[in-house]
């Protein structure tokens, strides 16, 4: 089943960022991690979640109590209540044995529910019992048990919209965000795309670098999947590329080849502009680039045109109406 205790999940808990929004998170992941209130952390796909709570796991006390990592996107609706509460003996045909469930492997550790708007109704409402009786009975057992462990739940659903379509119950999610954790996109921290670019490239096995130019064409992509894009673009990069180091040209090439979009840096880039004062502002914003292309191509005409992906008449033509740009 998708159950991972503990090393993967740790070995990988490293929380790469030092903009202000991440040193945000880490400030309220230091202030959470000592209690054993439930935490729900939301976020968009890939942007550390899992991470996060393997972190709060291992900084609020003795690191080696379970962490016990369940998907709830991955468990057949029929499963979920024999997986999380076990069974005893003989409960259903081919239940040859006492089977522990989850919130007993967890004991005083922490249950991390991953992707909770996946769980069905149902046993929403049972999860829900188990948080507010703190306690439990295995399927065809006698006595209750006590639950111990913290709750850690995550989702990148909208969990409030969830709830006005009657798909999510409210109950339980005031139950379990009663600490709440929003971890931002990777676009809305894109000063930490450097570092955590250095950081994966120490990881592959083919050693390359990134040119300062590289680095800022990967800080200007949009990465909706987040960190996991931006790491398995690494991977992939440093495995695929003939170059090294590896220059911004290759890095717009894969990105394209990719289909990394780059719509919404342009639309941002684009009300930037509109909101400018001056009439011929398209006029100037096309001047601007071939300007700024030439700088940076130190006045060679054909560099320019690679980096602004245009012809090179294109370059020689605006410089001859702007007078030399
Ligand atoms: N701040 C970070 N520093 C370094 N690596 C990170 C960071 N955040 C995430 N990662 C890496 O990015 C990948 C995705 O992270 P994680 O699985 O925690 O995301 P998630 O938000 O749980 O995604 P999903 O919504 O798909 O479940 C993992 O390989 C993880 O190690
Ligand atoms: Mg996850």
């Amino acid at each position: 089943m998708d159950l991972k205790v503990n090393q993967e999940v740790v070995r990988d808990a490293m929380v790469i960022g030092s903009s202000a929004k991440m040193e945000h998170v880490m400030d309220m992941v230091c202030r959470i991690a000592p209690s054993s209130l439930p935490v729900l952390i939301t976020g968009p796909t890939g942007c550390g979640k899992e991470v996060i709570a393997s972190v709060i796991h291992h900084m609020r006390g003795d690191p080696r109590l379970p962490f016990v990592d369940i998907n709830c996107a991955a468990i057949p609706e029929t499963l979920v209540e024999t997986l999380l509460f076990g069974h005893e003996k003989g409960m259903f045909t081919g239940a040859t044995g006492k089977h522990q469930g989850y919130l007993s492997i967890t004991g005083r550790g922490t249950l991390f529910l991953d992707e909770i708007g996946e769980l069905p109704l149902p046993q929403q409402a049972k999860l829900l019992r188990v948080i507010e009786a703190r306690s439990y009975r295995p399927l065809g057992g006698a006595v209750n048990l006590p639950f111990e462990g913290r709750i850690i739940a995550a989702t990148h659903a909208d969990l409030e919209t969830m709830i006005k379509h009657r798909r999510f119950r409210e109950d339980l999610y005031y139950r379990l965000n009663v600490l709440n954790l929003e971890v931002p996109s990777l676009r809305e921290r894109r000063q930490d795309i450097p570092e955590l670019v250095r950081f994966f490239l120490r990881r592959v096995e083919q050693k390359v670098d990134f040119t300062d130019g590289a680095l800022r064409a990967m800080m200007a992509l949009d990465w909706p999947g987040n960190i996991r894009q931006l790491k398995n673009t690494i991977e992939k990069i440093s495995l695929l590329s003939d170059e090294n180091p590896i220059t911004e040209q290759s890095v717009a090439a894969f990105a394209h080849q990719q289909g990394l979009s780059l719509d919404e840096t342009f639309d941002s880039m684009a009300d930037q502009v509109i909101d400018l004062t001056c009439e011929d502002k398209v006029e100037r914003m096309e001047t601007a680039l071939v300007r700024r292309a030439l700088v940076r191509a130190e006045g060679n005409k054909s560099q320019a045109a690679r980096f602004l992906g245009v012809h090179r008449k294109y370059i020689e033509r605006k410089v001859k109406l702007c007078n030399g740009v």
